[in-house]
């Protein structure tokens, strides 16, 4: 596990011998937007099946994944996925086979108004035919007794029903490495032990950010970001519990009643 001072400058790769064709590459990047840095000299390697990150609201946990999704590019430095340059648009061409990324807010993934045609454009946008397309979507469904969402509209579903077709349209492409930001948020219960076991019972890479912490306490590697710096890196529970001790002694800090001068 590593602890360093929430200010100290961020290399974090975890293993110099590793492959860095492979897995999730970041090297020294620094992001900005406007004036405000988000990341400075951010250095990760990230191979491992299961990683967890962990951090307050505004931490970059978000940002890591649009970086990682090339939505957004960093100012300096390079990000590379599964030997993919994201910064090279013919090879980013090439990354919704390799990396899908599960938006927290349901709303900035979901572009068409029914069920059918979001996950139908999962497909197409690897290259599928439209009617092949629609076809595996509806059979899709199927498998999971959700036939009857096919038709309905994005706009009449609950939000937990948003993030269910959020997950439905990476599921169907099955890319190498999911990302997904805050993906129990909205989930009710019985969605939420789904969701864990498909975790659970999937041969993908996934990275999963969350505030319940429950949900990678187990994970073999967690990632706690604070203000943008790699505060802590290693095994779920001892990051875990480092996380919310930090956090304890900030809210018992923050309840202190002042002191007369
Ligand atoms: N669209 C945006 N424009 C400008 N700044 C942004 C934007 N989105 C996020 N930020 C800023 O970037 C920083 C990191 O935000 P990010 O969304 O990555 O945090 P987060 O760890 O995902 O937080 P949360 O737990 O609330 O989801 C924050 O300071 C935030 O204010
Ligand atoms: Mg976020």
């Amino acid at each position: 596990m590593t602890l360093p001072t929430p200010t100290s400058t961020i290399h974090a790769i975890d293993d110099a011998s590793s492959n860095l064709s492979t897995g999730l590459v970041l090297d020294a990047v620094t992001l900005k937007r406007g004036d405000q840095p988000i990341f400075n000299d951010l250095s990760l390697h990230l191979t491992q099946s299961r990683i967890g990150i962990i951090g307050d609201n505004g931490a970059g946990k978000s940002s890591l994944f649009r970086l990682i999704s090339a939505l957004e590019q960093p100012q300096s430095g390079r990000v590379t996925v599964h030997g993919l340059d994201t910064a090279r648009p013919e090879q980013r061409r090439q990354l919704p086979r390799q990396v899908g990324l599960m938006f927290q807010n349901p709303d900035d993934q979901i572009i068409f108004p029914t069920v059918l045609e979001e996950l139908a454009f999962s497909l197409t946008a690897l290259g599928e035919e439209r009617r092949a397309a629609r076809a595996q979507a509806l059979q899709f469904l199927q498998r999971r007794g959700l036939a009857s969402w096919a038709e309905r509209a994005i706009g009449e579903l609950s939000q937990g029903q948003r993030q269910q077709v959020c997950l439905m349209a990476l599921h169907i492409t099955q890319p190498t490495t999911l990302l997904l930001d805050e993906p129990y948020s909205s989930l009710d219960l019985p969605s939420q032990y789904r969701l864990s076991a498909q975790i659970k019972a999937s041969t993908q890479q996934i990275l999963l950010s969350t505030h319940l912490l429950e949900h990678v306490r187990d994970f073999e590697r967690v990632i706690w970001i604070d203000r943008g710096q790699l505060r802590g890196d290693g095994p779920g529970s001892e990051i875990c519990a480092a996380y919310a001790e930090d956090v304890r002694t900030r809210s018992l800090t923050a309840s202190e009643p002042a002191t007369d001068a």
